[in-house]
């Protein structure tokens, strides 16, 4: 029988991806998305509407959200999952500033409402949590590694980290089978466009088409660790086949400042930076989370993490997707990097 998997933000970038990959794997994938006034799939279109009738018949959605127990009681008496994975989130840590209750209750409590079920309903079942690297937050170590002390420096930090530690203490209480990975930045073609990296690529498509005229960033001096979703998500896969529940640090291990991003985007393009970029101080955060690197060793012992995308090759992937949605030429290295890199993928290129 087909394994079940139960995907909170199924419509997200990560939940979009591991779909696809879940799918390849032959998973039944059961989503929970929220009813929005405007349709909120289209990162899953490609799969409810390719045809694929084999793969369709595979994938149940369910309305729902994360500040609501009854329904997501609910939703997992009916689908009765072997695997968890939660990756539903308030995510935009900007916007956590504004929303802070609001992120507390998806981010932090809405956890606790699944593991609680999972615990009460007596379910045999994994759980993944999409935990991060914003709980380093004012970096105590570099690289930062799964035995880093935490920093938050966001409501959306504080929230997740209530969310690592709830994740931990039913591990402990309850013996569930219940893994943090704490993931540094991943991005990727169906990134947020309101995440840095998205809004540089697709600002400089929109400067290239003469629907922008240039672009309003905040603090450039900040430095994440970037790497490529799609492989990102096979690791949160990873972490709950192995023989015991465990946390792990997953990135790349290369730092790169948002400057260097913005620089080496527009040059792809053939343009030059300065000419374009504006700092806007509402883009700015109360407090930063200024230098992200990680130590991804435990992961590479243990689950054989070895990212093949690193800084330069994610900016040529997500600058051709968005010249090529734009109906630009992309310049083509980033679908080259693809093919080469990854001759048995599974995901569709954007
Ligand atoms: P994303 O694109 O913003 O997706 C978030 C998902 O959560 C969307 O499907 C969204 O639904 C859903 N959601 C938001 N509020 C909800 C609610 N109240 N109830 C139910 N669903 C809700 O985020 P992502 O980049 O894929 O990240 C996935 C997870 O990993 C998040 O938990 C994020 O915090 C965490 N994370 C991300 C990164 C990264 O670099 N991407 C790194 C570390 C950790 P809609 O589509 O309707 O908005
Ligand atoms: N969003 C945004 N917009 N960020 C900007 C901008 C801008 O115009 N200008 C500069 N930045 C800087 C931010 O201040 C931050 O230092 C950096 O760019 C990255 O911002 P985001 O892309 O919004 O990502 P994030 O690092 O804050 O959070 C993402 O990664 C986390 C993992 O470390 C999100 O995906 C979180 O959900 C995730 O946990």
């Amino acid at each position: 029988m087909a394994k079940k998997a139960l995907l909170t933000g199924c419509t997200g970038q990560d939940g979009s991806y591991l779909t696809e990959f879940l799918l390849s794997k032959g998973y039944e994938v059961h989503g929970i998305i929220r009813r929005s006034s405007s349709i909120n799939t289209r990162r899953l279109d490609h799969l409810l509407f390719d045809g694929q009738r084999e793969k369709v018949k595979r994938i149940t959605l369910y309305h729902g959200d994360m500040i609501d127990s009854s329904n997501l009681n609910r939703i997992l008496e009916q689908s009765q999952p072997d695997e968890i994975y939660n990756l539903a989130a308030q995510s935009h840590v900007r916007v956590s500033f504004d929303l802070p209750e609001y992120s507390a209750e998806v981010d932090a409590v809405g956890v606790l409402r699944i593991l609680d079920a999972i615990k009460e309903m007596g379910l045999k079942v994994k759980f993944y949590q999409a935990s991060t690297s914003e709980l380093f937050g004012k970096a105590i170590e570099i690289p930062q590694t799964e035995t880093t002390p935490f920093y938050p420096r966001s409501p959306y930090a504080v929230a997740k980290l209530f969310a690592y530690w709830i994740v931990k203490n039913y591990r402990e209480a309850y013996n569930l089978f219940a893994c943090n990975g704490i993931l540094f930045n991943h991005e990727s073609p169906r990134r947020g466009e309101t995440f840095v990296t998205r809004k540089v690529t697709r600002g400089i498509v929109n400067i290239i088409s003469k629907k922008q005229g240039c672009l309003y960033l905040g603090n450039l001096e900040a430095k994440r660790d970037w790497g490529y979703a799609p492989e990102f998500v096979e690791l949160m896969w990873q972490m709950l086949q192995a023989r015991k529940p465990d946390d792990f640090v997953i990135g790349t291990g290369e730092s790169h400042s948002v400057k260097e991003f913005v620089r080496e985007a527009f040059s792809y393009a053939g343009l030059d930076w300065k000419k374009y970029v504006r700092v806007d101080k509402r883009y700015l955060r109360p407090t930063e989370t200024d230098y992200l690197i990680s130590d991804s060793t435990k992961a590479r012992k243990l689950l054989g993490w070895s990212p093949k995308i690193k800084f330069h090759d994610l900016i040529k992937i997500m600058m051709d997707a968005d010249m090529r949605a734009a109906g630009l030429k992309p310049v083509g290295e980033g679908d080259k990097i693809l093919s080469k890199k990854f001759p048995d993928r599974w995901w569709k290129i954007d």
